[in-house]
């Protein structure tokens, strides 16, 4: 796919660049699909910012309160934000791209709404959404401090640059609660993708999850169709094929993987492969290993039978052991209206255990008189 952009002397990162360096400056109205955004949150988003809105979907609708939210290629800044009204005070917002453009017009108004909010929780960070590890602005005050002029100089570079990713990362590992994301995972070289579902996954916490809307296609894209700049631009060819999509998620590590969104009618259909907006949700689990038993679920229906990302199998009707780690899951988001819970009664007290004494075992003998 590259082979074609390499020979005419381009890079899919510099014709994202050039594309959305437009988009930043001019609305392009052919940019992704109309989406209507929560009314209440844009009140006091100012126009250039909901004007330049190149998304396809609203992930903003999973964040919560006090939550720390990463927004990949949050543009002009409407995800971020939308988010910084509903995580309120307590809660983070961080956006990154990698236009300069793009971050310019959100960086102007990040003031001007923490203005009208009264409180400041929103930053802009420039980077590569595929390497959370490096950032962009303090690279270029490397590069103004000591150009490189030779070989040696550009190994000292990328010396200097490596210790400084892994001392001072852009985005450190298990900081993120939520990870959203509004049409952009696309616009990321093929040869790219895995390394960025790696690093979504790495900087999520424990039990972080993820909510991107983006476009994805029924078909996979022909070469021909990838080696197409304004295609690509276009958040087209490097949309990623549906099942493709899902199993990427699953073999990176995530699990409890939601289809939550899929626009019936395709956005764009091209030489018969239709191109339509998604979102998905998804958790990074964190599992105790211990499998005690410390309560049963029993599935409430109208399935025979389910079967989770973990391997359990439910049958409607049928009481199944599960454990403490299981308890909490399926007790929340997605799972909270599916079950009927039968927590034992030592449960609430080994949980205050485990949290006093995370490493201290558990046992199923209740104690208590
Ligand atoms: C289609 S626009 C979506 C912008 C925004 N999410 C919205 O809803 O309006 C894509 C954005 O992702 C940014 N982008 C594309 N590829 C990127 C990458 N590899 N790393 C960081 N940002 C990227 C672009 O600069 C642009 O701002």
């Amino acid at each position: 796919m590259l082979e074609g952009f390499q020979s005419v002397g381009k890079t899919i990162q510099e014709i994202v660049t050039k594309r959305y360096t437009k988009g930043a400056n001019i609305v392009q109205e052919d940019l992704c699909c109309p989406v209507s955004y929560d009314a209440q949150y844009l009140k006091i988003i100012p126009r250039e910012v909901i004007e330049k809105d190149y998304g396809c979907g609203d992930p903003s609708q999973y964040i919560k309160e006090g939550e720390t939210v990463l927004d990949l290629g949050s543009g002009t800044g409407k995800i971020c934000f939308i988010a910084a009204q509903v995580v309120g005070p307590k809660g983070k917002v961080i956006g990154i791209d990698s236009t300069d453009k793009m971050l310019e017009v959100a960086r102007r108004n990040t003031p001007i709404v923490a203005k009208k909010l009264g409180y400041e929780n929103v930053f802009f960070k420039r980077g590569l959404i595929q390497d959370l590890m490096t950032d962009l602005d303090y690279m270029d005050h490397l590069l103004t401090e000591k150009p490189v002029t030779s070989a040696a100089e550009h190994m000292d570079f990328i010396n200097n640059q490596n210790n400084y990713k892994y001392k001072k990362p852009l985005i450190p590992s298990n900081s993120i609660d939520i990870i959203v994301s509004n049409c952009v995972l696309n616009l990321v070289d093929d040869r790219q993708k895995n390394s960025l579902f790696h690093e979504i996954f790495r900087v999520l916490k424990p039990n972080g999850r993820i909510a991107i809307s983006d476009i994805i296609s029924d078909k996979v894209s022909p070469l021909h169709l990838k080696k197409d700049e304004t295609l690509w631009g276009g958040c087209i060819s490097g949309a990623l094929q549906e099942q493709e999509f899902l199993q990427i998620l699953k073999d990176i590590g995530f699990q409890d993987i939601i289809l939550e969104k899929r626009e019936e009618k395709p956005w764009k259909i091209i030489e018969n492969i239709e191109y339509r907006s998604v979102t998905v949700l998804a958790w990074k689990r964190d599992l105790d290993k211990t499998q005690i038993v410390s309560g049963s679920a029993t599935y409430k229906g109208p399935f025979q039978v389910v079967e989770d990302d973990r391997g359990n199998q439910y049958q409607r009707g049928v009481a199944k052991n599960i454990t403490l780690d299981t308890i909490s899951i399926l007790k929340s988001s997605p799972y909270e209206h599916l079950f009927h819970m039968d927590i034992r009664a030592n449960q609430n007290r080994e949980s205050a255990q485990k949290k006093s004494n995370p490493r201290q075992k558990l046992t199923t003998q209740n104690k208590c008189c």
